[in-house]
Protein backbone atom coordinates (compact mmCIF):
# COMPACT_ATOMS: atom_id res chain seq x y z
CA UNK A 1 0.00 0.00 0.00
CA UNK A 2 1.10 3.45 -0.18
CA UNK A 3 2.54 5.67 2.18
CA UNK A 4 2.12 9.09 2.44
CA UNK A 5 4.77 10.48 4.46
CA UNK A 6 7.64 8.27 6.14
CA UNK A 7 8.35 9.78 9.81
CA UNK A 8 10.80 9.16 11.82
CA UNK A 9 9.38 8.59 15.46
CA UNK A 10 11.87 9.27 18.23
CA UNK A 11 10.95 7.94 21.76
CA UNK A 12 8.36 6.11 19.90
CA UNK A 13 8.39 3.07 22.56
CA UNK A 14 7.29 5.25 25.52
CA UNK A 15 3.99 6.36 26.59
CA UNK A 16 2.54 9.26 24.00
CA UNK A 17 4.68 7.64 21.15
CA UNK A 18 3.47 3.96 20.93
CA UNK A 19 -0.03 5.34 21.07
CA UNK A 20 0.92 7.47 18.09
CA UNK A 21 2.49 5.05 15.81
CA UNK A 22 -0.40 2.89 16.08
CA UNK A 23 -2.53 6.22 14.29
CA UNK A 24 0.12 7.04 11.86
CA UNK A 25 0.25 3.27 10.86
CA UNK A 26 -3.70 3.16 10.85
CA UNK A 27 -3.73 6.13 8.64
CA UNK A 28 -1.05 4.36 6.32
CA UNK A 29 2.11 6.58 7.34
CA UNK A 30 5.24 5.04 7.06
CA UNK A 31 7.00 5.34 10.14
CA UNK A 32 10.77 4.59 11.78
CA UNK A 33 11.15 4.14 15.37
CA UNK A 34 14.08 5.41 17.76
CA UNK A 35 13.94 4.49 21.36
CA UNK A 36 17.18 3.56 23.96
CA UNK A 37 14.39 2.04 26.05
CA UNK A 38 15.24 4.58 28.98
CA UNK A 39 11.98 4.14 30.04
CA UNK A 40 10.33 1.96 27.95
CA UNK A 41 10.82 -1.52 26.60
CA UNK A 42 10.87 -3.01 23.28
CA UNK A 43 7.50 -5.19 24.10
CA UNK A 44 5.88 -1.54 23.54
CA UNK A 45 6.62 -1.88 19.97
CA UNK A 46 5.74 -5.41 19.74
CA UNK A 47 2.20 -4.71 20.89
CA UNK A 48 1.98 -1.43 18.46
CA UNK A 49 3.03 -4.69 15.18
CA UNK A 50 -0.08 -6.79 16.83
CA UNK A 51 -2.37 -4.23 17.02
CA UNK A 52 -1.90 -2.74 13.75
CA UNK A 53 -0.63 -5.83 11.41
CA UNK A 54 2.38 -3.95 10.18
CA UNK A 55 6.10 -3.99 10.69
CA UNK A 56 8.53 -1.27 10.85
CA UNK A 57 12.42 -0.51 11.15
CA UNK A 58 13.04 -0.22 14.72
CA UNK A 59 16.67 1.12 16.04
CA UNK A 60 17.58 0.96 20.04
CA UNK A 61 19.48 4.03 19.65
CA UNK A 62 20.73 6.79 22.21
CA UNK A 63 20.01 10.38 20.50
CA UNK A 64 22.92 11.13 22.18
CA UNK A 65 24.82 9.02 19.88
CA UNK A 66 25.25 10.81 16.81
CA UNK A 67 26.67 8.42 14.97
CA UNK A 68 24.11 5.69 15.90
CA UNK A 69 22.02 8.28 14.98
CA UNK A 70 23.39 9.12 12.25
CA UNK A 71 22.24 5.79 10.58
CA UNK A 72 19.02 6.11 10.42
CA UNK A 73 19.41 8.91 8.38
CA UNK A 74 21.36 7.38 5.96
CA UNK A 75 19.88 4.31 6.06
CA UNK A 76 15.55 5.58 5.74
CA UNK A 77 14.19 8.17 3.34
CA UNK A 78 12.70 10.47 6.38
CA UNK A 79 10.10 12.90 5.46
CA UNK A 80 8.98 14.30 8.58
CA UNK A 81 10.14 13.53 12.62
CA UNK A 82 7.73 13.79 15.53
CA UNK A 83 10.33 13.88 18.67
CA UNK A 84 8.95 12.52 21.95
CA UNK A 85 12.23 11.10 23.25
CA UNK A 86 13.07 12.61 26.77
CA UNK A 87 13.19 12.72 30.07
CA UNK A 88 9.74 13.60 32.18
CA UNK A 89 9.99 13.23 35.39
CA UNK A 90 9.37 16.28 37.06
CA UNK A 91 10.74 15.97 40.77
CA UNK A 92 13.80 13.96 39.30
CA UNK A 93 14.67 16.80 37.36
CA UNK A 94 15.33 18.88 40.30
CA UNK A 95 17.98 16.67 41.60
CA UNK A 96 19.88 15.91 38.68
CA UNK A 97 19.32 18.71 36.33
CA UNK A 98 22.40 18.25 34.02
CA UNK A 99 21.14 14.57 33.13
CA UNK A 100 18.02 16.50 32.02
CA UNK A 101 19.41 19.36 30.17
CA UNK A 102 22.47 17.40 28.66
CA UNK A 103 19.31 14.57 27.31
CA UNK A 104 16.77 16.25 26.27
CA UNK A 105 18.76 19.85 24.64
CA UNK A 106 21.80 18.01 23.36
CA UNK A 107 19.63 15.13 21.65
CA UNK A 108 17.24 17.79 20.63
CA UNK A 109 20.29 19.13 18.93
CA UNK A 110 21.89 16.08 17.77
CA UNK A 111 18.68 15.86 16.04
CA UNK A 112 18.09 19.20 14.62
CA UNK A 113 21.96 19.13 13.06
CA UNK A 114 21.14 15.51 11.56
CA UNK A 115 17.90 16.93 9.71
CA UNK A 116 19.88 19.91 8.62
CA UNK A 117 21.99 17.72 7.40
CA UNK A 118 19.78 15.60 5.48
CA UNK A 119 17.03 17.93 4.36
CA UNK A 120 14.29 17.09 6.70
CA UNK A 121 12.81 20.23 7.68
CA UNK A 122 9.45 19.36 8.93
CA UNK A 123 9.35 18.54 13.09
CA UNK A 124 6.43 18.04 15.43
CA UNK A 125 7.74 18.29 19.07
CA UNK A 126 6.25 17.70 22.35
CA UNK A 127 5.72 20.44 24.59
CA UNK A 128 4.35 21.16 27.41
CA UNK A 129 2.02 22.86 29.84
CA UNK A 130 3.98 23.53 32.61
CA UNK A 131 5.77 26.09 30.08
CA UNK A 132 3.12 28.76 31.36
CA UNK A 133 4.58 28.60 34.54
CA UNK A 134 3.06 29.69 37.88
CA UNK A 135 1.68 33.27 36.90
CA UNK A 136 -1.08 32.95 34.33
CA UNK A 137 -4.31 32.45 34.67
CA UNK A 138 -6.91 29.77 33.03
CA UNK A 139 -7.28 28.76 30.23
CA UNK A 140 -4.07 29.01 29.27
CA UNK A 141 -3.33 30.32 25.57
CA UNK A 142 -0.52 30.42 23.59
CA UNK A 143 0.31 33.63 23.47
CA UNK A 144 0.90 34.12 27.11
CA UNK A 145 4.11 34.96 28.61
CA UNK A 146 6.16 31.34 29.51
CA UNK A 147 7.77 30.50 32.58
CA UNK A 148 9.04 27.47 34.35
CA UNK A 149 9.42 26.17 37.73
CA UNK A 150 11.72 23.24 37.18
CA UNK A 151 14.95 22.14 35.00
CA UNK A 152 12.62 19.55 33.03
CA UNK A 153 10.04 22.30 32.18
CA UNK A 154 13.15 24.71 31.52
CA UNK A 155 14.01 21.95 29.16
CA UNK A 156 10.76 22.56 26.90
CA UNK A 157 10.89 26.12 27.25
CA UNK A 158 14.45 26.00 25.62
CA UNK A 159 13.65 23.68 23.03
CA UNK A 160 10.79 25.88 22.20
CA UNK A 161 13.14 28.79 22.27
CA UNK A 162 15.55 27.06 19.97
CA UNK A 163 13.02 25.93 17.26
CA UNK A 164 11.65 29.48 17.22
CA UNK A 165 15.14 30.73 16.30
CA UNK A 166 15.89 27.91 13.87
CA UNK A 167 12.91 28.88 12.21
CA UNK A 168 13.22 32.58 12.21
CA UNK A 169 16.88 31.81 10.55
CA UNK A 170 15.84 29.22 8.12
CA UNK A 171 12.44 29.71 6.75
CA UNK A 172 12.10 26.27 5.26
CA UNK A 173 11.63 24.64 8.58
CA UNK A 174 8.04 24.08 9.80
CA UNK A 175 8.06 23.32 13.77
CA UNK A 176 4.79 22.65 15.38
CA UNK A 177 5.24 22.71 19.50
CA UNK A 178 2.19 20.69 21.07
CA UNK A 179 1.68 21.31 24.49
CA UNK A 180 0.25 18.49 25.98
CA UNK A 181 -2.13 19.03 28.93
CA UNK A 182 -2.41 15.65 31.08
CA UNK A 183 -2.52 13.17 28.64
CA UNK A 184 -3.90 9.57 30.81
CA UNK A 185 -5.90 7.02 29.14
CA UNK A 186 -4.46 4.10 27.08
CA UNK A 187 -5.15 1.93 24.22
CA UNK A 188 -8.39 0.50 23.70
CA UNK A 189 -6.77 -2.99 23.23
CA UNK A 190 -5.62 -2.90 26.80
CA UNK A 191 -2.53 -4.02 25.64
CA UNK A 192 -0.28 -0.30 25.67
CA UNK A 193 -0.85 2.35 28.56
CA UNK A 194 1.19 4.04 31.17
CA UNK A 195 2.72 1.65 34.03
CA UNK A 196 5.65 3.15 35.93
CA UNK A 197 8.04 1.48 37.87
CA UNK A 198 8.20 2.08 41.60
CA UNK A 199 5.29 4.17 42.90
CA UNK A 200 4.46 6.79 40.57
CA UNK A 201 4.47 10.48 40.51
CA UNK A 202 1.27 10.90 38.18
CA UNK A 203 -2.13 11.05 39.46
CA UNK A 204 -3.79 8.43 37.17
CA UNK A 205 -0.55 5.60 37.74
CA UNK A 206 -0.98 6.67 41.02
CA UNK A 207 -5.02 6.04 40.91
CA UNK A 208 -4.36 2.44 39.49
CA UNK A 209 -1.87 1.22 41.43
CA UNK A 210 -4.15 1.64 44.53
CA UNK A 211 -6.93 0.21 42.52
CA UNK A 212 -5.39 -2.72 41.65
CA UNK A 213 -3.89 -3.54 45.17
CA UNK A 214 -0.38 -2.49 44.68
CA UNK A 215 -0.56 0.72 46.98
CA UNK A 216 -2.94 1.18 50.03
CA UNK A 217 -3.76 4.99 49.67
CA UNK A 218 -3.55 8.05 47.64
CA UNK A 219 -2.28 10.92 49.03
CA UNK A 220 -4.47 14.10 46.74
CA UNK A 221 -1.92 16.83 47.64
CA UNK A 222 -3.98 19.72 48.74
CA UNK A 223 -7.76 20.17 49.16
CA UNK A 224 -7.43 24.42 50.14
CA UNK A 225 -7.09 25.38 46.78
CA UNK A 226 -9.67 28.06 45.47
CA UNK A 227 -11.38 25.50 43.14
CA UNK A 228 -15.04 23.52 43.62
CA UNK A 229 -13.53 21.14 45.97
CA UNK A 230 -10.83 22.67 47.09
CA UNK A 231 -8.62 19.92 44.86
CA UNK A 232 -5.93 20.79 41.90
CA UNK A 233 -8.12 21.18 38.71
CA UNK A 234 -6.37 19.87 35.30
CA UNK A 235 -7.13 19.01 31.96
CA UNK A 236 -6.93 15.61 31.26
CA UNK A 237 -6.63 14.14 27.94
CA UNK A 238 -7.04 10.20 26.17
CA UNK A 239 -3.69 9.92 25.04
CA UNK A 240 -5.63 8.47 21.69
CA UNK A 241 -7.19 11.80 21.52
CA UNK A 242 -3.68 13.51 21.84
CA UNK A 243 -1.89 10.79 18.83
CA UNK A 244 -4.46 11.96 16.40
CA UNK A 245 -3.81 15.31 17.34
CA UNK A 246 -0.23 14.45 16.24
CA UNK A 247 -1.59 13.56 12.72
CA UNK A 248 -3.73 17.15 12.35
CA UNK A 249 -0.33 18.74 13.26
CA UNK A 250 1.78 17.08 10.22
CA UNK A 251 -0.80 17.19 7.79
CA UNK A 252 -0.99 20.98 8.39
CA UNK A 253 3.27 21.61 8.68
CA UNK A 254 3.32 22.74 5.07
CA UNK A 255 0.44 25.51 6.15
CA UNK A 256 2.60 26.67 9.28
CA UNK A 257 4.42 29.84 8.89
CA UNK A 258 7.89 28.99 10.89
CA UNK A 259 7.21 26.90 14.84
CA UNK A 260 3.92 27.84 16.30
CA UNK A 261 2.37 26.44 19.45
CA UNK A 262 -0.34 24.41 20.19
CA UNK A 263 -2.88 23.54 22.74
CA UNK A 264 -3.44 19.70 23.36
CA UNK A 265 -6.35 19.61 25.88
CA UNK A 266 -9.72 19.20 26.16
CA UNK A 267 -10.20 23.07 27.84
CA UNK A 268 -12.38 21.43 30.34
CA UNK A 269 -10.47 20.96 33.82
CA UNK A 270 -11.15 18.37 36.52
CA UNK A 271 -10.48 18.01 39.58
CA UNK A 272 -8.44 15.12 41.69
CA UNK A 273 -11.37 14.37 43.15
CA UNK A 274 -13.60 14.45 39.70
CA UNK A 275 -10.84 12.02 38.68
CA UNK A 276 -11.15 9.29 41.73
CA UNK A 277 -14.53 9.01 41.36
CA UNK A 278 -14.67 8.97 37.39
CA UNK A 279 -12.56 5.93 37.95
CA UNK A 280 -14.12 4.19 40.54
CA UNK A 281 -17.65 4.26 38.40
CA UNK A 282 -15.06 3.22 35.40
CA UNK A 283 -13.89 0.21 37.63
CA UNK A 284 -16.12 -0.78 40.06
CA UNK A 285 -13.29 -0.04 42.36
CA UNK A 286 -12.76 2.36 45.49
CA UNK A 287 -9.53 4.20 45.24
CA UNK A 288 -8.84 5.13 48.83
CA UNK A 289 -7.27 8.33 49.52
CA UNK A 290 -6.65 11.03 52.43
CA UNK A 291 -5.52 14.29 52.43
CA UNK A 292 -2.45 15.72 52.46
CA UNK A 293 -0.70 18.95 52.37
CA UNK A 294 0.02 20.76 48.80
CA UNK A 295 2.65 19.30 46.75
CA UNK A 296 5.61 22.14 45.90
CA UNK A 297 5.10 23.63 42.57
CA UNK A 298 2.15 23.00 42.17
CA UNK A 299 -1.10 25.23 40.71
CA UNK A 300 -4.22 25.55 41.36
CA UNK A 301 -6.00 25.48 38.27
CA UNK A 302 -4.66 24.40 34.87
CA UNK A 303 -6.47 24.23 31.55
CA UNK A 304 -6.46 24.83 28.01
CA UNK A 305 -7.72 27.32 25.80
CA UNK A 306 -8.04 24.97 22.85
CA UNK A 307 -9.49 27.05 20.21
CA UNK A 308 -6.42 27.74 18.40
CA UNK A 309 -5.72 23.57 17.51
CA UNK A 310 -9.40 23.53 16.71
CA UNK A 311 -9.22 26.38 13.99
CA UNK A 312 -5.95 26.01 12.85
CA UNK A 313 -5.30 22.38 12.58
CA UNK A 314 -8.94 21.31 12.63
CA UNK A 315 -8.47 18.50 15.78
CA UNK A 316 -10.55 18.70 18.70
CA UNK A 317 -10.48 15.98 21.77
CA UNK A 318 -13.50 13.54 21.64
CA UNK A 319 -12.84 11.36 24.77
CA UNK A 320 -14.11 12.57 28.22
CA UNK A 321 -12.97 11.71 31.35
CA UNK A 322 -15.30 8.46 31.94
CA UNK A 323 -13.76 7.14 29.05
CA UNK A 324 -10.31 7.56 29.87
CA UNK A 325 -10.70 6.22 33.19
CA UNK A 326 -12.18 2.80 31.48
CA UNK A 327 -9.39 2.81 29.50
CA UNK A 328 -6.78 3.28 31.72
CA UNK A 329 -8.84 0.52 33.51
CA UNK A 330 -8.70 -1.91 30.90
CA UNK A 331 -5.20 -1.59 30.90
CA UNK A 332 -4.17 -1.99 34.03
CA UNK A 333 -6.67 -4.82 35.09
CA UNK A 334 -4.80 -7.03 33.18
CA UNK A 335 -0.99 -6.11 34.12
CA UNK A 336 0.70 -7.98 36.57
P1 LIG B 1 7.88 8.29 28.00
O1 LIG B 1 8.99 8.36 28.98
O2 LIG B 1 6.93 7.16 28.07
O3 LIG B 1 8.48 8.35 26.50
C1 LIG B 1 9.69 9.00 26.19
C2 LIG B 1 10.56 7.99 25.46
O4 LIG B 1 11.82 8.62 25.14
C3 LIG B 1 10.89 6.75 26.31
O5 LIG B 1 10.52 5.58 25.58
C4 LIG B 1 12.37 6.84 26.55
O6 LIG B 1 12.98 5.57 26.62
C5 LIG B 1 12.84 7.66 25.34
N1 LIG B 1 14.10 8.39 25.53
C6 LIG B 1 14.45 9.21 26.54
N2 LIG B 1 15.69 9.69 26.35
C7 LIG B 1 16.14 9.16 25.18
C8 LIG B 1 17.35 9.27 24.45
N3 LIG B 1 18.39 9.99 24.89
N4 LIG B 1 17.46 8.61 23.28
C9 LIG B 1 16.45 7.84 22.82
N5 LIG B 1 15.28 7.70 23.47
C10 LIG B 1 15.12 8.35 24.65
O7 LIG B 1 7.10 9.68 28.07
P2 LIG B 1 5.73 10.13 27.39
O8 LIG B 1 4.76 10.38 28.48
O9 LIG B 1 5.38 9.25 26.26
O10 LIG B 1 6.16 11.56 26.87
C11 LIG B 1 6.62 11.78 25.53
C12 LIG B 1 7.07 13.23 25.41
O11 LIG B 1 5.99 14.08 25.76
C13 LIG B 1 8.23 13.60 26.34
O12 LIG B 1 9.10 14.48 25.64
C14 LIG B 1 7.54 14.32 27.48
O13 LIG B 1 8.39 15.25 28.10
C15 LIG B 1 6.38 15.01 26.78
N6 LIG B 1 5.25 15.30 27.66
C16 LIG B 1 4.69 14.30 28.40
C17 LIG B 1 3.63 14.60 29.26
C18 LIG B 1 3.00 13.54 30.13
O14 LIG B 1 2.34 13.88 31.10
N7 LIG B 1 3.15 12.26 29.82
C19 LIG B 1 3.13 15.92 29.36
C20 LIG B 1 3.71 16.90 28.58
C21 LIG B 1 4.77 16.58 27.73
N1 LIG C 1 -1.88 14.62 42.58
C1 LIG C 1 -2.29 14.14 43.81
N2 LIG C 1 -1.69 12.99 44.28
C2 LIG C 1 -0.75 12.32 43.59
C3 LIG C 1 -0.34 12.83 42.32
C4 LIG C 1 -0.93 13.98 41.85
O1 LIG C 1 -3.14 14.72 44.46
O2 LIG C 1 -0.25 11.31 44.07
C5 LIG C 1 -2.54 15.84 42.06
C6 LIG C 1 -1.57 16.98 41.83
O3 LIG C 1 -1.38 17.72 42.99
C7 LIG C 1 -2.29 17.73 40.70
C8 LIG C 1 -2.98 16.63 39.90
O4 LIG C 1 -3.08 15.52 40.80
O5 LIG C 1 -3.28 18.58 41.24
C9 LIG C 1 -2.21 16.20 38.67
O6 LIG C 1 -0.88 15.87 39.03
P1 LIG C 1 0.10 15.08 38.03
O7 LIG C 1 1.38 14.85 38.77
O8 LIG C 1 -0.59 13.91 37.46
O9 LIG C 1 0.29 16.10 36.82
P2 LIG C 1 0.83 17.61 36.83
O10 LIG C 1 -0.30 18.47 36.37
O11 LIG C 1 1.50 17.96 38.09
O12 LIG C 1 2.00 17.53 35.73
C10 LIG C 1 1.82 16.83 34.48
C11 LIG C 1 3.17 16.25 34.04
C12 LIG C 1 4.12 17.35 33.72
C13 LIG C 1 3.51 18.28 32.73
C14 LIG C 1 2.18 18.80 33.24
C15 LIG C 1 1.50 19.64 32.21
O13 LIG C 1 3.73 15.45 35.08
O14 LIG C 1 5.28 16.81 33.13
O15 LIG C 1 1.32 17.71 33.53
O16 LIG C 1 1.37 18.96 31.03
F1 LIG C 1 4.35 19.32 32.53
Amino acid sequence: MDTTMNVLVTGGAGYIGSHTCIELLNNNYGIIVMDNYSNSSPEALRAVEKITGKTFPIYECDMLDYEGFEKIFQENKIDAVIHFAGLKAVGESVGKPLEYYHNNLTGTINLLRLMKAYGVKKLVFSSSATVYGMNNTVPFQEDMPLSTTNPYGTTKLMIETILKDLCFAEKDWKVALLRYFNPIGAHQSGLIGENPNGIPNNLMPYIMKVAIGKLPCLSVYGNDYPTPDGTGVRDYIHVCDLATGHLKALEKLDSIAGAQAYNLGTGKGSSVLDVVHAFERASGTKVNYQFAPRRPGDIAECYADVSKAKRELGWEAKLNLDEMCRDSWNFIKNQK
